[in-house]
C-alpha cells in the first residue's frame, strides 16, 4: 500500500485553518508516530486519511488513485481507533468485537480470537465493557482496529491515560504486529514513538515541522540542550525553553533547550523528547519550521 498526501490544507467551516500545505508520503511497511501539542492538527490529518473529512486544498492518493475514488478499497484495508471512542458498555468484549467484525464484513471467529490474543485480552473476553479499566478499554479499541489484519492502521492517541505497565503491553502489541502495514499513531508521549516508530512527524500549528527518522530529529538538536544549577525561583534565561527542573542536593538542576545555550549551561546529549521540544520551540521563535524535511521511503 502507498499513501501520498499532497499539499493538503484544511480549513473547517468555522474558518479555522487546521492544516497548512502538509505533504506526507508513506508506503508499507511504515510505523509512523505523529507528535504535536494540543490543537496541532493530528486528528484532522488522520480524519482526512480515513476520508472522514474532505481537504480544502490538495489531494490524497491511495495507491496512486485519489481517495474519494478509493473509498471502498480504503474501508476494506483500514483499522481506525478514533481519539474519543464510544464503547457499548453492556456488551462483553467478545460481543463488541463480534459486532465490529460484522460491521467490517469479517466472517468467522478466528479474526476475533486473533486480535484478543494480540492485545492480551483473551482472559477478559467474557467481561462486560463497563467493568474494564481505562487501559483495558483502550486495548479493546486497539483490538477492533486490528480486526481482519488491515493494511492501514490509524490510531489516534492509543496510549492516552495508560499507566507505564499498560504502555509496555501496548508496545508489545506493536512489536508483534505484522511488519507489512502502514501504521500511523498520534501521541503526546515521546517515549512511545521512540519505542515503536521508525519514523516521526512533528506537527504544530497545522504545519509539518519535521518528517524523518527519530535519530535525525535528535541529531538536529545536538548542542541545543543544556543543564545548569540554579536557585529556586530564578527565571529561565531568555530564549530558553525549560525541559525539566529537578531538586538535587547541590541546588535546582534545570534542563533547557535553546538556539544558543547560555554560558552557565553545560551541553548534554539530546533525547527524543528534547528534540521534539526544541523543534516546537524553534517554530515558536521563528514562526516557521527550521527543521529539515527528511524524505523517508
Ligand atoms: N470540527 C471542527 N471545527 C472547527 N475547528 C476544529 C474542528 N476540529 C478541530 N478543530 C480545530 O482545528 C485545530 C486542530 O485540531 P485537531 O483536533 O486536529 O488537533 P490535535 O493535534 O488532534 O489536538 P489534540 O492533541 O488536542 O487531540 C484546533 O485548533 C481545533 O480547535
Ligand atoms: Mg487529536
Amino acid at each position: 500500500m502507498k499513501i501520498d498526501v499532497n499539499h493538503i490544507t484544511m480549513i473547517y467551516p468555522s474558518g479555522k485553518k487546521a492544516l497548512q500545505d502538509v505533504s506526507v508520503h508513506a508506503k508499507s511497511p511504515s510505523f509512523i508516530g505523529i507528535l504535536g501539542p494540543n490543537g496541532a492538527g493530528k486528528t484532522t490529518l488522520m480524519k482526512l486519511l480515513i476520508a472522514g473529512l474532505l481537504p480544502t486544498k490538495g489531494e490524497i492518493l491511495l495507491d496512486d488513485k485519489p481517495l474519494p475514488a478509493q473509498e471502498q478499497y480504503l474501508k476494506s484495508q483500514l483499522g481506525y481507533l478514533p481519539q474519543s471512542f464510544g464503547l457499548y458498555e453492556e456488551l462483553t468484549v467478545w460481543q463488541f468485537l463480534d459486532y465490529m467484525a460484522a460491521l467490517k464484513s469479517i466472517k468467522g471467529k478466528a479474526a476475533i480470537e486473533e486480535v484478543l490474543e494480540q492485545t492480551s485480552m483473551t482472559g477478559l473476553k467474557r467481561t462486560r465493557i463497563r467493568n474494564l479499566s481505562g487501559g483495558q478499554r483502550q486495548r479493546v479499541g486497539i483490538a477492533q482496529a486490528l480486526l481482519g489484519s488491515p493494511q492501514l492502521v490509524i490510531l489516534d492517541e492509543p496510549t492516552v491515560g495508560l499507566d507505564p505497565e499498560e504502555r509496555v503491553k501496548f508496545r508489545n502489541i506493536f512489536s508483534e504486529m505484522a511488519q507489512d502495514k502502514i501504521v500511523l499513531l498520534s501521541t503526546h508521549i515521546v517515549e512511545d514513538v521512540q519505542a515503536v516508530c521508525s519514523r516521526v512527524l512533528v506537527i504544530h500549528g497545522g504545519q509539518l515541522l519535521f518528517d524523518g527518522l527519530p535519530a535525525a530529529l535528535i541529531a538536529q538538536t545536538e548542542k541545543h540542550v543544556g543543564v545548569y544549577l540554579t536557585q529556586p525561583d530564578a527565571p529561565v534565561p531568555e530564549g530558553c525553553q525549560l525541559v525539566s527542573k529537578i531538586h538535587t542536593a547541590q541546588g535546582i538542576r534545570c534542563r533547557i533547550v535553546a538556539e544558543r545555550l547560555p554560558a552557565c549551561a553545560q551541553t548534554v546529549e539530546p533525547t527524543l523528547e528534547d528534540a521534539y521540544l526544541y523543534c516546537i520551540h524553534a517554530f515558536g521563535r521563528t514562526g516557521k519550521g527550521d527543521f529539515a524535511h527528511e524524505t523517508v521511503s
